[in-house]
């Protein structure tokens, strides 16, 4: 029962104290490896990932992307390990998606698979943070990203350094969960 998918989904917080030590490759990769088993519109699989695990490396990119007005997030960059996400925007399905149904489909693949990524770290005993505030002309010129790539987000991985209670306070199950029809409780 411990590790049922349901005790992982509520165990999993946002990590963002991080212990010095190292990760394994091996465990980073089975982390990349539940990202990339993700189900994707069209199954065009959008997703590309940097591991930043070499430390001198993925210091002075955190130098570069948390400064200035995104320094609340300089915690992320005392992870042993930074995860870049990518998206590849040259894929017709996914214009065509954006065209017809006004939704860029890249984001919601990503976004399953970061999570596949995030959960399975927590099955290992790592703690993750998504982190969408970082700057992103400073990570592309880094990196040297080409056009036609985008980068959705960074997580950071890495052993938890605090400990967090369970589930974060959320919205009730009433509010966000609507059977047979929309209900006007918004508020
Ligand atoms: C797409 C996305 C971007 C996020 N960006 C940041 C961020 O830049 N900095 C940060 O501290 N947390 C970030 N978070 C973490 C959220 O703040 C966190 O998931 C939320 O407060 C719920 O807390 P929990 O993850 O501990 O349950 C992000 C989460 C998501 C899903």
């Amino acid at each position: 029962m411990e590790n049922s998918i349901f005790e992982i989904i509520k165990s999993r917080r946002s990590i963002r104290k991080y212990k010095e030590k190292s990760v394994d490759r091996e465990k980073i990769d089975k982390c990349l490896e539940a990202a990339r088993l993700a189900p994707s519109a069209e199954n065009v699989q959008p997703w590309r990932f940097i591991v930043l695990d070499d430390p001198e490396l993925k210091n002075r990119f955190a130098e570069k992307v948390f400064t200035g007005i995104y320094s609340p997030t300089k915690f992320a960059g005392k992870a042993p390990v930074i995860i870049v996400m990518l998206a590849r925007l040259d894929i017709l399905a996914n214009r065509i998606g954006k065209q017809i149904q006004g939704i860029h489909y890249y984001f919601i693949d990503v976004g399953i698979a970061g999570e596949h990524l995030a959960l399975q770290a927590q099955e290992l005993g790592l703690g993750t943070c998504w982190i969408g505030w970082f700057n992103p002309r400073k990570a592309r010129k880094f990196l040297k990203i080409p056009k036609g790539y985008k980068i959705v987000s960074l997580m950071s991985l890495g052993y938890p350094a605090e400990e967090k209670s369970t589930v974060e306070k959320r919205h009730t199950f009433d509010k966000v969960v609507w059977y047979n029809g929309f209900k006007r409780n918004d508020k």
